[in-house]
């Protein structure tokens, strides 16, 4: 029997309930729903619709069944559609006649919409913790090897040397703005749809302030129709992570490229690689090869949420229910990526040797002896032009810049420049990749991170 088969007069197709059953992807949100029919019932008895006794036996009643999910012992009913039925059913089954209180004034839609919400702040605040647990890998793996330095790259052509420490920042800025943005987002949906009913409110005399405060949310809804059917927070955070997942592909890329024979930049540890069922030398960073595939999934689903809201009247409709399994999806693997690209660069060891070799390539001087002949007043443009003469010299001899500087006697000043990890030293600007830039830039991420761990905690 289905809790509205009053009006029905035979039962449901069984193709139907396979196709409208949620029971199977949802049941991972028991323990909010549970919270959210606490706050529900305790603030049916702060409005009058239960006494004190119904109250404490539904309370009793709610933390037995949640028990029973803790231990793997709770038993699915044939009638159970979703996580929400199966709590009231198996709370009415224990606490009697006044389970059949429970759903007093609230519907499944203000119920599912109360649930999601706070199953995304948790899950919000548990992405952003990975998130800085894998900042703190990235730092820790610019720390083991102090000083150490690689040519920093545009276009993927040599470019400039940079600090190691310099290079893995980057990615911890990109990190931390993703963290900011799930913050922003936590706050933004803190807000509770409990008490919105099915679409219109209850002619019942509910307090969904009351609620609300219970739940920890900043305020109830301001609107039942919008309460019911927005589901922005969770397109916002597919979309977070989504980006966060692309900020990680960059990362996996990376690694691929860093631990091939061809750049030889850095080896992964043996417990963050895998052989080769056929060729024995194999040792493949397959890591960070699935840290870069995972983001397509994310991006999956987040287009197909946008897609599943796109269009939909006001208020609540059943494509509604498509929500969920991107949005555990989405958070599950991101989880998961953040843990073992944490301990893939926790496994790192950098070549400091080949990197800095390959940093120390001539080529990238050219940009110093410019900037040099700058500071002995000749115009930039100028200076751009005579070095790319003496590049273009090196280029066409089949020599290195260094030797081209050599052969000229009025260049000899520049050659100290070539001396290795000389051209680091140079960079001296704000925010430059270069030893005399770096304790600035280690304080403003450690102010920031600061910053957004108060927040998170908070
Ligand atoms: N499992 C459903 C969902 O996730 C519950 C809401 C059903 N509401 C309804 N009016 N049929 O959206």
């Amino acid at each position: 029997m289905t809790l509205w088969s009053g009006r029905f007069s035979t039962s449901m197709d069984s193709t139907l309930w396979d196709l409208s059953q949620s029971y199977s992807f949802d049941q991972v949100l028991y323990h909010h729903d549970i919270m959210g029919t606490k706050a529900h019932v305790r603030g049916l008895h702060h409005s009058g619709l239960i006494t004190e006794d119904e109250l404490s036996v539904l309370l009793t009643t709610l933390d037995e069944v949640e028990a029973e999910f803790d231990r793997g012992l709770f038993v699915r009913s044939g009638s159970d559609e979703d996580i929400h039925m199966a709590i009231e059913r198996r709370a009415t089954e224990l606490a009697g006649d006044v389970g059949a209180k429970i759903h007093t004034s609230r519907s499944r839609n203000d119920q599912v919409a109360t649930t999601l919400r706070l199953f995304t702040r948790d899950a919000l605040t548990q992405v952003a913790e990975g998130i800085l647990a894998l900042i703190d890998a990235l730092r820790a793996a610019g720390e083991r090897t102090p000083g150490a330095y690689l040519p920093g790259y545009t276009h993927l052509q040599r470019a400039q040397p940079v600090l190691l420490s310099h290079h893995l920042q980057a990615h911890a800025w990109s990190l931390v703005r993703d963290i900011d943005r799930l913050l922003d987002n936590r706050d933004r949906m803190n807000v509770s749809p409990l008490g919105a009913g099915a679409l219109a409110g209850t002619s019942l005399p509910i307090d969904p302030d009351f609620t609300a405060d219970l739940l920890g949310f900043a305020e109830p809804f301001a609107n039942s129709m919008d309460a019911v059917s927005d589901r922005d927070f969770v397109a916002e955070t597919l979309f977070d992570i989504a980006l966060t997942g692309i900020h990680l592909s960059r990362m996996g890329e990376e690694l691929v490229l860093w631990t091939s024979a061809e750049f030889d930049f850095a080896t992964l540890g043996d417990n963050f690689t895998t052989g080769s069922s056929m060729l024995p030398q194999k040792k493949n960073s397959d890591v960070a090869e699935l840290a870069r595939a995972k983001s397509g999934r994310l991006v999956g689903n987040l287009t197909s949420l946008l897609v599943t809201l796109k269009g939909l009247p006001l208020s609540y409709n059943r494509d509604l229910q498509e929500d969920k399994e991107p949005l555990f999806d989405s958070v599950h693997t991101l989880l998961l990526v953040l843990e073992a690209l944490a301990g893939a660069y926790g496994s790192l060891s950098f070549n400091a040797a080949t990197a800095q070799l390959a940093a120390d390539d001539p080529f990238l001087v050219a940009i110093d002896i410019a900037e040099k002949l700058v500071e002995d007043g000749v115009p930039f443009r100028q200076a751009h032009e005579a070095v790319g003469r003496l590049v273009g010299e090196a280029v066409t001899s089949g020599t290195s810049l260094l030797d081209v500087v050599g052969a000229h006697h009025d260049l000899a000043r520049f050659i100290d420049l070539f001396r290795t990890g000389a051209a680091l030293q140079q960079r001296r600007s704000p925010g430059a990749s270069g030893p005399a830039a770096a304790p600035q830039q280690a304080e403003r991420l450690n102010s920031s991170l600061a910053a957004l761990r108060e927040r998170l905690n908070s």
